[in-house]
Parts: structure tokens; C-alpha cells; sequence
């Protein structure tokens, strides 16, 4: 089988490509302005604000499933025409070539207020980076209404860390000022295991929405105190801080409801507690 990937070179797009069946599966992926390092994919240079480009590079390719993960938040410009524009290029060309669509979406299309968000809740988002996400969401299934749109929330990892770890790590240093919100809650999900049951998608012919999330919802404080040990920092140098106290608007409470996945995958999309008491005793600290 043909996949293939925009954004190999992002957080979840390499932890897709590590996780890569081998043959018969044929894979191609995408970079942008970073530099492709894992051998065994072929790579290409891809610009998805270029229609004619995403449409060229996908009939050379002519893959069965392409998994979209490109997009930028770097600024509106970047929203607009990146994870807007560009999704809906990837969705044109898809139909165009009859092949099936995994799109990324994220938990930030709701505003917080009423979780845990099933499949059907309705979206609201109130902020740039969810409406722009909502609104690639809507071309896309405008576009190919059998896509698979999957809505995932804030992603973590171990090797390489994710940059919500980063900042953790960075506080803890004494290298970045500021707290962890203690009012700010998510369906943390481990990359491989997202990874994984995006390659278990990628097989399935699902349509519509599909929410993975992982199974403990946590503050993000929550999650730093879990984490900081793990990296040998001290949990008790990170400070706490409230949303409530900063001026722009930030859903209190997205998380998901993943009953649906979990009937459909057999890949299960551990809390971040279980993912760390399966890598055994922690590491000290320094
Ligand atoms: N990370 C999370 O916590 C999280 C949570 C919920 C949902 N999601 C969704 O999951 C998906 C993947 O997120 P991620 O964190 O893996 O993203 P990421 O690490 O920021 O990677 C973004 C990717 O998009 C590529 N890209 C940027 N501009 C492009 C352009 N003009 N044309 C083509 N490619 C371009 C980048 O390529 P270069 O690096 O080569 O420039 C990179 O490969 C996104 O759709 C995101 O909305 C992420």
C-alpha cells in the first residue's frame, strides 16, 4: 500500500514514520523547511499553500491514504494559509486521485466548558488556533465528505520530548519564567501510541470523526509534576498558575471522549501515569 504523510519531519509526523510497516507498504513524506533525516522514506519537498504543487506531488506518487499532519500556527497569516488553505489543497487533490484522507484536527475546536466532548459535541472555539483548525476541518469534509478527520489533543513524548514537555523541563532549569496552568485540563496522548493507531486508520475505512485522546485527563501541572522526575528535575520547582489571570482566551476543560476509538482500534491510548509505570523506575534526581 501507497501512504503518504505531510509533515514527516513534525513531532507526530517522524513518530509516524519510526513507527513505518515495512514492505509491502510504500512511503512517502513531506518536509517543509526541515531536514529530513530518516533514511528509508522518500522525501519530498512540499509547500501546501501551493495547490498545483500538493496536486503534482500526489499524482506522481498516486498513494492509496495520505495522512495530513502539516500545518502552522506561527502566526494568522500562517493559519489561514497553512492549516486552512493548504489542508483543503491536500483534500482536493485526494479527490481528485480517489485516494483516502487522514486529517489531524485537535481538541482546541471546543471551547472547554461542557467536557468530556464526544464525536458529537458541537464545536466553539475561541481561539485563532481552533477556528482555523474547525475551519479546515470544514472544507475538508466539504471537499471529500469520506475523509477521516481525527481530533486529537496535546501530544507528548520521551525521545525526542514534545515542547509542552520542554517548557517543563525549562521552568524546572530556571530557564524560562513563569508557572503551569492549574486550571487548564487535557486528554494528554503518548506519540507512539498515537502513532500507532493512526497506522491501525490508515488500514481501516472509517469516515467522519474520530476522537483520540489519551485515557487521564490532566492539568498541565499535573503533567509536569509527572514528568519532571523522569528527567531528573524536581517537581516542587515548578510553580502553578492560573489562566484566569491571563488576558486572551484559553479552553478551561477540553477533554476528549475517546469511547469510539476505543471500539473501533485495538491500540489503546494509555494515560500519561500508565505510560510511565511501564518504563519502570524512574531516573533520580541530579
Ligand atoms: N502537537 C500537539 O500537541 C497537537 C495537539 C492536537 C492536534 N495536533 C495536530 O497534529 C498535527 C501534527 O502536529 P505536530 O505537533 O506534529 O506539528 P509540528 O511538529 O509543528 O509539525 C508541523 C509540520 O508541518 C510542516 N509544515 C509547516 N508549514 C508547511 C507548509 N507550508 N507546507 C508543508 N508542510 C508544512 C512542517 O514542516 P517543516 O518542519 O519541515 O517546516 C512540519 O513537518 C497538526 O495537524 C496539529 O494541529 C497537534
Amino acid at each position: 500500500m501507497h501512504v503518504f504523510i505531510t509533515g514527516g519531519t513534525g513531532y507526530l509526523g517522524s513518530a509516524l514514520l519510526r513507527q513505518r510497516p515495512g514492505q509491502p507498504w510504500v512511503l512517502w513524506a513531506s518536509y517543509f523547511s526541515g531536514a529530513p533525516a530518516l533514511p528509508g522514506v522518500e522525501w519530498v519537498r512540499l509547500d501546501i499553500r501551493d495547490a498545483k504543487a500538493v496536486e503534482a506531488t500526489l499524482a506522481r506518487f498516486r498513494p492509496a491514504v495520505v495522512v495530513h499532519t502539516a500545518y502552522s500556527k506561527a502566526d494568522p497569516e500562517a493559519l489561514e494559509a497553512i492549516t486552512v488553505q493548504g489542508s483543503a489543497h491536500v483534500a482536493q487533490a485526494c479527490a481528485r486521485l480517489g485516494a483516502r484522507l487522514i486529517h489531524l484536527s485537535t481538541d482546541q475546536v471546543f471551547d472547554g466548558e461542557r467536557p468530556p466532548y464526544a464525536e458529537s459535541a458541537l464545536p466553539n472555539p475561541i481561539t485563532p488556533y481552533g477556528r482555523a483548525k474547525l475551519q479546515a476541518e470544514r472544507r475538508v469534509q466539504a471537499i471529500l465528505p469520506e475523509a477521516t478527520l481525527v481530533r486529537t489533543s496535546l501530544i507528548w513524548g520521551l525521545n525526542p520530548v514534545d515542547v509542552t514537555s520542554q517548557m517543563v523541563l525549562e521552568i524546572a532549569d530556571g530557564k524560562r519564567a513563569g508557572g503551569l496552568f492549574v486550571d487548564e485540563y487535557r486528554s494528554f496522548v503518548f506519540v507512539e501510541d498515537l502513532a500507532q493507531a493512526l497506522w491501525e486508520l490508515v488500514s481501516l475505512d472509517l469516515q467522519g470523526l474520530l476522537h483520540l485522546g489519551g485515557a487521564e485527563v490532566l492539568s498541565r501541572l499535573e503533567f509536569g509534576r509527572l514528568i519532571a522526575p523522569l528527567h531528573g528535575r524536581d517537581p516542587a520547582r515548578l510553580p502553578a498558575q492560573r489562566r484566569a489571570d491571563f488576558p486572551e482566551p484559553r479552553p478551561a476543560n477540553c477533554a476528549l471522549d475517546s469511547a469510539l476509538a476505543r471500539s473501533l482500534l485495538q491500540t489503546r491510548l494509555r494515560g500519561v501515569r500508565e505510560v510511565l509505570q511501564g518504563l519502570g523506575p524512574i531516573r533520580q534526581q541530579p
